[in-house]
């Protein structure tokens, strides 16, 4: 059986900007994420490499376009002293990772190694600041040290560090899930702390401002957004951070590529929760702020499975199957739809941790199928979003069901229309009548993800077996189109 669903994008009637932010990356140090991931050190004469980062990882993260990174938590940032980073190498202290498998590391990667490495990804820094075990003295230099363009104590102590230039960070965190391991706050008692911070973060002329982020909700912690909302200062604040991962249970979350067909039903209802979460906090910042001055910033997102037999539990190694493409099709359509509010996100998180685009083993790199979704959709980027009609379709699973279609659309600054598409469903295929309104089209083309199995992966032997195809499955001419959805698979059309 097979279901035929109408979708009508009116072409002439986009009024937000998706901004190219939503399509933000994050970096801990976390396992192999920094050390052994982007990071191989300078002295390293066997992967090739700029400074210590991996060459390999710098071109396929440009391929993506990636528009910023966070760094250098999550948990990690309540912990980390950034001066303990600048300066000769050897002459540096080393820290614990407290959270993270408890390893001791030697800070060779620190401000420098990051902002010079944010330049050749020609993407823009978002930096969390320290707000759990550290003061405002110390963030404040830090904003000083990489911003200011005068003569100072810490512009002064950049230049002697070797970087003449400041980076001029726009985008300072404060502080990282301040309800838990950012220091177990109440949002009553948070608030007063991010208007304490946040006061001395004002004021530092660059370029654009600076571009400060509370730190956000749990999933669905709704008062937490609502004290906040109330209780800060709108002067004071311009992002609103959320985090919600894909997960089945926090104690039992599954193998991340050896899973059952129910284990992937209840990873898709967490990560379809996205889009509740992002319409009930929007809505809670609309009562606020109705001018929607107050960006909603989705800073860690993504699916969170056990870690690989044999590996490090600190680490979140996993790997990365059709199930994770399809939980990055379908929250980037949720984003896309929702880009008025939603202004940023970054997907947890880049290299080696949680669901990762690249994963790396020694010399070896492979592109996960996360990697193939994150491009195919780069065309949305800064594009302007398309209302999009649509009646669901349900994909049911042991008598539950979830909606099975998502969709979003936009029209790019060369009046291209991108439409993309994803079916859910694990075994039926979905037939869509596809009707362009408000914009005279020709030329169709179409990129595809799919594969045989939902569990399929790319591994180190086996690098390109999920990769995206041309897809042609499709039929009608100009604006109204037959379009043929594969089970589990995500589309993206293009119209010229
Ligand atoms: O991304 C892994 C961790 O998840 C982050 O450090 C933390 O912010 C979140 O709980």
């Amino acid at each position: 059986t097979r279901a035929q669903q109408e979708v009508t994008v009116h072409a002439d009637a986009g009024k937000h900007t998706i901004s190219k932010h939503i399509y933000g990356h994050f970096a801990e140090h976390l396992g192999r994420c920094i050390y052994d991931g982007f990071y191989i050190g300078e002295n390293n004469k066997v992967i090739p490499n700029t400074n210590g980062v991996r060459n390999d990882i710098v071109e396929a993260l440009k391929e993506l376009k990636i528009p910023n990174l966070r760094w250098p938590g999550g948990c990690f940032a309540d912990t980390y002293h950034w001066k303990d980073g600048i300066g000769p190498k050897e002459d540096r202290p080393t820290i614990v990772n407290q959270w993270w498998g408890g390893v001791t590391e030697d800070n060779s990667f620190g401000t420098h190694d990051f902002l010079n490495m944010c330049e050749l990804l020609e993407t823009e820094p978002y930096l969390s600041g320290n707000v759990g075990s550290g003061t405002v003295q110390e963030l404040i230099d830090w904003v000083q040290y990489t911003n200011h363009d005068g003569k100072s104590p810490m512009a002064d102590l950049r230049k002697e560090n070797g970087r003449e230039e400041p980076w001029n960070v726009k985008y300072w965190g404060i502080g990282n899930e301040a309800w838990g391991c950012g220091g177990n706050m109440t949002p009553e008692y948070y608030s007063d702390v991010y208007r304490k911070y946040s006061t001395f973060l004002s004021g530092w002329s660059n370029e654009n401002g600076i571009f400060r982020i509370a730190s956000g909700a749990s999933g669905s912690d709704y008062n937490w957004t609502e004290v906040l909302m109330k209780n800060i200062k709108h002067n004071l604040i311009e992002g609103m951070a959320l985090h919600h991962y894909s997960v089945i249970e926090w104690n039992n979350k599954g193998p991340a590529a050896t899973f059952s067909e129910e284990q992937y039903f209840q990873t898709m209802q967490s990560a379809l929760e996205m889009e509740e979460l992002v319409t009930k906090h929007g809505a809670i910042m609309d009562k606020y702020d109705p001018e929607n001055k107050i960006a909603l910033i989705v800073d860690e997102w993504g699916g969170w499975y056990d870690v690989e037999p044999g590996t490090n539990p600190g680490f979140l190694y996993q790997q990365n199957t059709m199930r994770d493409a399809m939980i990055a099709g379908a929250t980037l359509n949720i984003f896309n739809n929702h880009a008025r509010r939603v202004k940023m996100a970054n997907l947890a998180q880049a290299v080696n941790v949680l669901q990762a685009v690249i994963l790396t083993d020694e010399e070896k790199m492979i592109l996960t199928p996360t990697y193939h979704i994150l491009k195919m959709y780069s065309v949305h980027q800064d594009a302007t979003l398309l209302p999009v009609e649509f009646e669901n379709v349900n994909y049911t699973y042991n008598g539950k069901s979830l909606p099975a279609l998502s969709v979003s659309a936009s029209k790019d600054k060369n009046g291209l229309i991108h439409v993309s598409l994803v079916n859910i469903d694990a075994s039926k295929k979905h037939k869509v009548s596809l009707n362009i309104e408000g914009a005279e089209v020709k030329n169709t083309t179409g990129t595809i993800l799919t594969s045989d199995k939902l569990q399929d992966h790319n591994t180190f032997k086996d690098p390109e077996k999920v990769t995206s195809k041309e897809f042609k499955d499709f039929s009608g001419k100009k604006g109204q189109l037959e379009v043929e959805l594969p089970p589990f698979s995500v589309v993206v059309l293009e119209w010229k």
